[in-house]
């Protein structure tokens, strides 16, 4: 399965920073990606980690020494400048974000930053009071002027008892934007709004009617239109998944709950995408006390049907393509003469279609094997793909739907 990491040549600079034994995780985490690692350690990193070990991880030679004799021929900091297509600098200490708003150039981690055209990403990790000084506020304002991302640092416990920001972020958040570095900017400006996960429809205070859905489909596309410059809102069912950096993140638990933040929501939207696995039905009242089995009437359960959210805004939106709408239809039999029906029933402009009998697609898994149907009768089968790469292939196709209008 391929990653949008794959085959990239990441240059990873490791400053003097407690969070360097974080990032040595880091490093299994691209090379797992399809990532090509190259790390340049500072005098300060290599105190806290041994080059040995990002060596081992990384597969391939540490460099340390402005003036190794080892590729000395090669110059080594153009060539590594060169042969990179990010310099992703984890953890950044005060002391290498100082160096680097300076433009100092007297160690090879300094003088590559200086040297490389490829986009700059730094992780700021230290003690909060560091963080927080305004030396080095000024010294992160000046860098993000010259141009390099800078990933704010999280708030927490610190490795010396502090409390603060300054911890390095998890790598989910890092991977996030290293992602946005290189993913296709065609949704900026656009405003999109997904719905992911299942709904919980309470029987009592204990029981509730739900499906299997994970949200790692909804929760894939709605980070891969972050990436690509949207702004998302995620409106989202119970999940045990993290919310997508960047991403508003609305959390809801039943389908009402869904229909009430989704309708309030979607005005002057520019695509809503319903991957959410809506619950059909609730039950039709809810006992406030837990229902005992001794007095509840056993066998019958009765059903109230719940609003359709997205049949609603397909009602609303009339003969006109706004907000563009995408459907899910997970289906088990006759999956694309399903999907076509509720693509027109529902008056949507795609419709992602999944076959949910086999075992790498659907329900809980990280890949899925879609097909997408358009208003014009259009087919595309998408091969089996990570749900992130079938997000991508989504927006592929939704961002030419509305270049097309
Ligand atoms: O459940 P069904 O197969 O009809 O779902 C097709 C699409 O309709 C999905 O995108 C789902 O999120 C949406 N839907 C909805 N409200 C419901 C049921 C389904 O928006 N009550």
């Amino acid at each position: 399965m391929s990653s949008p990491l794959a085959a990239k040549r990441i240059v990873l600079g490791v400053t003097g920073s407690i969070a360097a034994y974080k990032v040595a995780d880091w490093v299994r985490s691209l090379k797992r990606d399809g990532a090509t690692v190259t790390v340049i350690m500072s005098k300060g990193g290599a105190r806290f980690v041994t080059p040995l070990t990002f060596a081992a991880l990384s597969g391939n030679h540490v460099h340390d020494d402005m003036f190794s004799m080892s590729m000395a021929e090669q110059i080594p900091h153009i060539e590594l400048a060169k042969q990179c297509d990010l310099l992703l600098v984890a953890p950044a200490s005060a002391d290498a974000i100082a160096r680097l708003a300076q433009g100092l150039a007297d160690d090879l981690l300094s003088t590559v930053a200086l040297a490389t055209e490829a986009p700059i990403m730094l992780c700021p990790a230290m003690n909060s009071k560091m963080f927080m000084h305004p030396a080095t506020q000024t010294n992160l304002a000046r860098l993000a002027e010259f141009g390099y991302r800078i990933i704010k640092p999280d708030v927490g416990a610190m490795a010396c008892g502090d409390d603060g920001p300054g911890r390095l972020p998890e790598w989910h958040v890092a991977r996030h934007a290293i992602l946005s570095i290189f993913a296709r900017q065609d949704l900026t400006g656009r405003s999109v709004l997904v719905t992911a996960g299942p709904t919980w429809e309470p029987l009592d205070p204990v029981r509730f009617l739900s499906n299997r859905s994970s949200g790692k489909m909804g929760y894939a596309v709605a980070a891969a239109a972050s990436q690509r410059g949207a702004s998302v809102t995620l409106i989202s069912g119970p999940t045990t998944l993290h919310a997508p950096p960047g991403v508003n993140t609305i959390q809801i638990t039943t389908a009402q709950e869904m229909y009430d933040e989704t309708i309030s929501r979607a005005e002057g939207i520019d695509v809503v995408v319903k991957a959410a696995a809506v619950s059909d039905f609730r039950p039709d009242t809810q006992a406030d006390q837990k229902l005992k089995k001794a007095t509840a009437k056993a066998g019958t359960l009765t059903l109230h049907a719940n609003p359709d959210i997205l049949q609603t805004l397909g009602q609303r939106k009339g003969k006109c393509h706004y907000p563009l709408l995408v459907g899910f239809a997970a289906e088990s039999e006759d999956h694309l003469n399903e999907g076509r029906r509720k693509l027109r029933e529902k008056n949507l402009d795609l419709m992602v279609v999944n076959d949910i009998t086999g075992v790498d697609c659907g329900f809980g898994v990280d890949t899925n094997r879609v097909t997408l149907l358009d208003y014009n009768d259009a087919t595309e089968e998408l091969p089996l793909l990570s749900k992130e790469e079938t997000a991508h292939r989504i927006w592929d196709r939704v961002a030419r739907l509305l270049d097309s209008q």
